[in-house]
């Protein structure tokens, strides 16, 4: 697995005292304050379970899901964002944890979203920025890395067409394509679907 990437831009030590400093960060800004930390499903599970962790016990958490990528490595669409329908965000500050801000148009839907409901406050918490794709302007509050350039990378919650999550550091992918093969059906129709369509979910 580890054959597929090109370069390793930080290895888990370092995620993880980076994560333990922004905690600080986000720690010393909420104090003992109730807070909604709101977490993006799926990219932003690693970060936001080790990020909480190492945050107060006023600590609230939620899970919104936003898709942007399909298999590609380019947004292909405005994101689509879910927000649980039971949760009362009114008067609530509110932590949004990304696990990458890229062109910022999921952040800006996810933050317009949270305000509308009423939030008191909607600060955002990113574990990487690349700054150099921003298309919408959005305030990131607390950053793990910004990455210089475009790479794409996964790795540390970060997908590539569902694959890499589970990668302890965060990495660059050898080749990015617009397609991946995937693990063999056991059953004849799935084998005759042998690679990711680009309406697979990711985000
Ligand atoms: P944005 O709406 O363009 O800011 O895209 C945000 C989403 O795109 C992130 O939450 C990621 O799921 C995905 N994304 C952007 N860049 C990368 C990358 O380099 N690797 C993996 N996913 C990425």
């Amino acid at each position: 697995m580890f054959s597929d990437i090109e370069t390793i831009l930080y290895e888990r030590a370092v995620i993880d005292e980076r994560v333990k400093e922004l905690a600080a960060q986000v720690a010393a800004v909420y104090r003992n304050n109730p807070l909604v930390v709101a977490v993006t499903l799926k990219g932003a599970f690693i970060f936001a379970a080790d990020l909480v962790r190492h945050l107060p016990e006023t600590v609230e958490i939620v899970f919104l899901r936003s898709q942007s990528y399909g298999a590609s490595t380019a947004p292909e669409r405005e994101p689509v964002v879910e927000l649980p329908p039971e949760f009362n965000w009114q008067g609530r500050h509110v932590l949004l944890v990304e696990d990458i801000v890229d062109t910022g148009r999921t952040v800006a839907a996810l933050q317009n979203r949270i305000r509308n409901f009423g939030a008191a406050s909607v600060r955002v918490c990113s574990f990487l920025d690349k700054p150099k794709r921003r298309e919408v302007p959005v305030d990131v509050e607390f950053t793990g890395f910004t990455l210089q350039g475009d790479p794409f990378v996964v790795g540390y919650g970060l997908d590539f067409a569902e694959r890499y999550r589970n990668l302890p550091f965060v990495g660059v992918l050898r080749q990015a394509g617009t397609q991946v093969e995937t693990n063999p059906e056991p059953n004849a129709e799935a084998n005759a679907e042998t690679s990711v369509e680009t309406d697979a979910e990711s985000d």
